[in-house]
Formats: C-alpha cells, sequence, structure tokens
C-alpha cells in the first residue's frame, strides 16, 4: 500500500471536511473537478494553482486556497477592502469561495478582483471541486 505523508493526509481530510461541511449546511453540492479545470479559464489570466508560479499575474495564487484565510499569500499587494474583510475573520471554505466567484462586491465590497462572475451554480460547484483538488491551507 503506498504511503500518504502525514501532510497529505491531513490536506485530503480538511477538504473532505470542508466539502461535508458545505453540503451538511444546505451549501453548494460537492462538483465534477475536470469540468471544474474548464470553468477555471475565467480566472486563468490572472491566477494559477501552481504553487511555484513565477509570472506576475494579476491575483494572487490560488493554491490550496479551500480553509485559507483571505488576503494570507505574503507578497500579494491585496487591496485594503480585502485586508479588512481578512481582519473581520474571513476564510475560503466552499460557501465563501461560492459567494465571491458568484458576486466578488457582495462578499467583499471595494474587492480589485474586477472578473466576470460565474453565474451557474454548477459550474461554481465545479471550480471548487476543481481548486479543492490541490490540496487544503495548512499553515
Ligand atoms: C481580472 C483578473 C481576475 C480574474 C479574471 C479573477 N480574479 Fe480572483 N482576484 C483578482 C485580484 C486582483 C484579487 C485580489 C483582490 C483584492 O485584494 O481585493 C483576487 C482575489 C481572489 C481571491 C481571494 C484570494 C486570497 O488570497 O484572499 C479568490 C479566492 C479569487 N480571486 C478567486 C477567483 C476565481 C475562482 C476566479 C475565476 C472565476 C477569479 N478569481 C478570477 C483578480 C482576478
Amino acid at each position: 500500500m503506498p504511503r500518504l505523508s502525514r501532510s497529505a493526509v491531513a490536506a485530503a481530510a480538511a477538504v473532505a471536511l470542508a466539502l461535508g461541511q458545505a453540503s451538511a449546511a444546505g451549501g453548494p453540492a460537492a462538483g465534477d473537478a475536470a469540468r471544474g479545470e474548464r470553468v477555471f479559464q475565467r480566472c486563468y489570466a490572472c491566477h494559477s494553482v501552481d504553487p511555484d508560479e513565477t509570472a506576475d499575474l494579476q491575483g494572487p495564487s490560488l493554491f490550496r486556497i479551500l480553509g485559507r484565510p483571505a488576503a494570507a499569500k505574503s507578497g500579494f499587494a491585496y487591496s485594503d477592502a480585502m485586508r479588512k474583510r481578512a481582519a473581520g475573520g474571513l476564510v475560503w471554505d466552499t460557501a465563501t469561495l461560492d459567494a465571491y466567484v458568484a458576486d466578488p462586491e457582495s462578499v467583499v465590497p471595494g474587492t480589485l478582483m474586477s472578473s466576470s462572475p460565474v453565474p451557474s451554480a454548477e459550474d461554481r460547484a465545479d471550480l471548487i471541486a476543481y481548486l479543492s483538488r490541490s490540496g487544503a491551507f495548512q499553515d
């Protein structure tokens, strides 16, 4: 049996927990990551999910975004609006990601993110499934 590292197991458990909590709370259903990779093309101009990304993109890396507190990527120049929401305890879980992607201004009024909203709940669920593939945030 292949041995998984402790952190990989913890990350998988955290994602399972995050997804489980969302469905228990009546949140978005678990989506299809393969479809989500296509939906990510809407984000791709400004974000990557590569931990070693070197391109100077307009948005912060979304590597292990699930469970990550807002504005936590060191070295990225977040807006004051995002820092304020982060200070208020905003964490990116399936529910907050879903709401932010549907309407960025509704979650972070004054956010710098000027992407077009993703109106379909199914597309958003698939997108979040794709994003969760890189694992969950760990300190
Ligand atoms: C036009 C460029 C652009 C596009 C397209 C875009 N974003 Fe962003 N995104 C940004 C910027 C800039 C920020 C920082 C916002 C701020 O500081 O207010 C951001 C922030 C975020 C954050 C918060 C990250 C953190 O570290 O707190 C998430 C999550 C996010 N974007 C997800 C997405 C997703 C998912 C998509 C695709 C549906 C997307 N974005 C499309 C530019 C973009």
